[in-house]
């Protein structure tokens, strides 16, 4: 595999073996000198348009691991300020010899744009609502380490499904790995068609929670929405929030994910983040050891890993 668009081009076994290979670098994570020599000599490029915390330095710290270079590009003081284009800063950032592009941008299709016009690996980190892939392997990760195996698990995706690119990787990947997903949102946040979605959909939380092995919470994406989707956040949040007296309903196994960033008080109370079954910070150390895999597979293959630079 050239690239990393979607997480439906890894397929089932695409998705296991990078989860398998992820274990590797959870290792390598551990070890006093967290870093392996697999992709020196290679050179990375950041290209992020929209904002970001955790997926940015999730990449950053995974490619100084495997001991590659990294190019840093702030899109807010480059030459996109004076009005160049997309293609040109592309092909300008691949003259000097890049062999990967990580990319984030407000616009679906921009990662299978950039294809065309370098012949750098190119690692869609988020296109616009579209697609998110390295967020949903390291869910999977997560929830793997949680239950061994997805099959026959039953998960939740709650909240503002329809801006969510988070939403649209997980269900694709969840559902490839065999589990049951049930959208729970207003009708307001679903997408205005759901044919060919594998997923069941429902507007009474408090009816689902009991029957989950885990409650995946979405932000409100404000910044993505042109009008008032609804009434009040004070409305959403009596209906869909997570509050303490909802997880009552949960199983004793039951797990609650969030990619963050979170919206404490909107989507989910500030207690719940920090209760146990919360996983949010188990899912940004597995992030990390994840993107390393996705690197290594696009990168690295063939380098040994039992190498260290000790
Ligand atoms: C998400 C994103 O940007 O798609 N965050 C992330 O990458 N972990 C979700 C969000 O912004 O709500």
């Amino acid at each position: 595999m050239k690239h990393l668009l979607s997480v439906s081009d890894l397929g089932a076994d695409g998705i296991r073996e990078l989860l398998d290979l992820s274990d590797t670098f959870v290792e390598v994570s551990g070890r006093s000198i967290p870093k392996v020599p697999a992709l020196r000599g290679k050179t990375l490029a950041w290209l992020f348009y929209e904002d970001s915390t955790r997926t940015r330095l999730s990449f950053e710290t995974a490619a100084k691991r495997l001991s590659a270079d990294t190019m840093n590009f702030g899109v807010s003081s480059s030459s996109v300020n004076k009005g160049e284009s997309l293609r040109d800063t592309v092909e300008t950032i691949s003259a000097m010899g890049v062999d990967g592009i990580v990319v984030r941008h407000g616009s679906a299709g921009v990662p299978w744009q950039l294809t065309r016009w370098t012949d750098a690996a190119i690692i869609n980190a988020g296109d616009g609502w579209h697609e998110h892939p390295t967020q949903a392997l390291l869910d999977c990760y997560t929830l793997r380490q949680h239950f061994d195996s997805l099959e026959g698990r039953h998960i939740a995706i709650v909240g503002d499904i329809k801006h969510s690119r988070v939403a649209r990787s997980d269900l694709a990947a969840f559902s490839l790995l065999g589990a049951e997903v049930t959208l729970v949102a207003p009708q307001t946040l679903l997408p205005p068609s759901l044919e060919g979605w594998p997923a069941k959909i429902s507007h009474d939380l408090d009816a689902v929670l009991p029957t989950v092995d885990a409650v995946y919470l979405l932000r409100m994406q404000r910044e993505r929405m042109a009008e008032a989707l609804v009434p009040t956040l004070r409305e959403y949040t009596a209906g869909y929030g997570l509050t303490l007296d909802r997880c009552r309903l949960l199983g004793d196994q039951t797990i609650v994910m969030h990619p963050g960033p979170m919206n404490r008080g909107v989507e989910i109370a500030p207690e719940v983040a920090d209760l146990e079954r919360s996983v949010v910070i188990e899912q940004v150390a597995n992030g990390v050891a994840v993107r390393m895999a996705v690197l290594y597979l696009l990168l690295g293959s063939g380098v040994d890993l039992t190498e260290g630079t000790r």
